[in-house]
């Protein structure tokens, strides 16, 4: 059989002699687009409704074989239909801007396709996601922890409170949850994957307790304890406390030290969401914002946010090795052979998934690329920005910033609202009203033109615009855009009915 020539012995695939070619149309492709997206004149988004994809690619998937350029063609339009998240101009979400490096690693581990549950199917990457772990744990103050790349914060929030519920019920994995009384404490500001989790695990939506905030969106700590000694008052089983280091909504860091006071007394588990501020530990100048996360047990982090690799790339560490193997591993004896190649370096029964994507070659090369100093400097241009974007806001006779961060160190969000012109001279209560349901009004308009892409977001109670200085390649003129639009589309607009309505008006 082995007798074959090697062209008998290959298959199938059509395109699989022209390998080379393919992956190099495919480089053309991708950095003529992200060349494009580095333009500021390029629309950020074309906004396109279904009916224009439908009309420009053929999407339905029941033809004959299309060669591999004109797919290429088909790729370049749906790219050209798609939002351009690496320009300067995309301040919607948490993460914006690209590194060619991390790119790179993230096709090299579609190139590798290994599956990251056994050493002996993913041996150098295992390696990598074990340095780039302990890199990321050192930089919290821990030695001798572990972890894992997860698919995104979310799933890293629920993995915390996973070990959180497994500490405060050992026998939960074969007895469950027998009508425990189970308690999460977390910022009202928190985000929403903690309430998710909760539901996954059984705890309902109810045991998450929202603990209230200060004027910068931090948690209170003195709240925390009161709602801790009230919980066991109800007959209520505290189980953990989620702080969040950047807030989504805020970008604010909890007072992890003092929550971990509380933490300490209570016999708590303390997790800290650091999906999106666990970033600032690389910076010498922001890191002083997550102290205390020394003291944490665990801790999310994702560098698909603010360190500009793309998505996911998100971790959760954890102090106290062993904990994720004991509460994940179900002993899964056809794939954990006790013979494998280095069984304790096998990941796949730390993890809640079977088939695992090596995330962390992206971020390893990424960050190899750029030296610890180069990290830094990445996150200290998205804080500074931020600075930068407050500034203008404040510069403005007619836009008003809701919290200033860098009154308590920093943070990488701006949230604020704008005055229209036509709310002048209405009585504050029916302005504020006007302000809120207008926020939405403007932010609709500003999208449907395409030059910038930024959301909005209550902020204490109020509609508001947030904008995230995600993207380090952004400029002052930038910045200065998304003024500028608001401006443009809200000089001359009547908001004032608005100020007669309820809430959520179509614009
Ligand atoms: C504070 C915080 N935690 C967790 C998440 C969830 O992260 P992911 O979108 O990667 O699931 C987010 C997302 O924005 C976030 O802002």
């Amino acid at each position: 059989m082995l007798s074959k020539r090697p062209s008998e012995r290959r298959s199938a695939s059509p395109n699989s002699d022209r390998v080379a070619e393919i992956l190099q149309a495919a480089a053309d492709l991708a950095a003529e687009y992200l060349s494009r997206s580095d333009d500021p004149e390029s629309p950020v988004t074309l906004n396109p409704p279904p009916s224009a994809i439908h009309q420009r690619v053929p999407l339905k998937l029941d033809g004959p074989a299309v060669p591999v350029d004109e797919l290429m063609e088909q790729a370049r339009d749906l790219m050209e239909l798609s939002v351009r998240t690496g320009s300067a101009n995309f301040s919607n979400q948490l993460f914006s801007g690209f590194d060619p490096v991390a790119i790179v690693g993230e096709w090299l581990t579609a190139v590798l396709n290994a599956s990251m549950y056994t050493y002996e199917v993913a041996p150098a990457m295992t390696l990598v996601e074990r340095e780039v772990i302990a890199r990321m744990g050192k930089a919290a103050g821990w030695t001798g922890c572990e972890g894992l790349f997860t698919p995104g914060g979310s799933l890293s929030n629920l993995m915390a409170m996973l070990m959180a519920r497994q500490r405060a019920l050992p026998k939960v994995k074969s007895l469950g949850l027998q009508g425990s009384k189970l308690v999460v404490f977390t910022s009202a500001e928190a985000h929403y994957s903690v309430e998710r989790a909760a539901v996954i695990l059984g705890l309902g939506s109810d045991s998450v307790v929202p603990i209230g905030q200060d004027r910068y969106g931090r948690m209170r700590s003195d709240a925390f304890e009161y709602e801790v000694k009230k919980a066991r008052t109800e007959g209520r089983q505290p189980m953990m406390v989620v702080a969040t280091a950047g807030s989504t909504v805020l970008g604010a860091f909890d007072p992890i030290a003092e929550i971990a006071d509380v933490a300490e007394r209570e016999g708590l588990w303390l997790h800290v969401d650091g999906a999106y501020g666990g970033s600032a530990l690389l910076s010498a100048k922001r890191k002083s914002l997550l102290n205390g996360v020394e003291r944490a047990d665990s801790l999310t982090w994702c560098a698909h946010k603010m360190l500009n690799v793309p998505l996911s790339a998100s971790v959760i560490i954890v102090r106290e090795p062993g904990l994720l193997h004991q509460c994940n591993a179900v002993h899964a004896e056809y794939l954990y052979h006790a013979d494998n190649d280095a069984p304790d370096l096998d990941t796949g029964e730390m993890s809640i998934q079977c088939g695992r994507r090596v995330d962390a070659l992206k971020v390893w090369l990424a960050w190899k690329a750029r030296g610890d100093a180069g990290m830094a400097a990445l996150v200290d241009r998205k804080f500074e920005l931020a600075t930068k974007m407050r500034e203008l806001v404040r510069g403005r006779e007619r836009f008003e910033l809701l919290s200033d961060p860098d009154e308590v160190g920093g943070g990488c969000n701006t949230c604020f609202v704008y005055h229209a012109p036509s709310l002048d001279g209405l009585p504050p209560e029916k302005k504020l009203r006007a302000i809120d349901a207008g926020t939405h009004v403007l932010r609709e308009r500003v999208r449907l033109r395409g030059r910038v892409l930024t959301n909005y977001a209550p902020v204490f109670g109020v509609r508001a615009f947030r904008h995230v200085s995600a993207n380090d390649r952004a400029t002052e003129a930038e910045l200065a855009l998304i003024l500028d639009e608001i401006e443009a589309v809200g000089a001359d607009l009547d908001l004032r009915p608005l100020a007669e309505q309820g809430t959520r008006p179509t614009p």
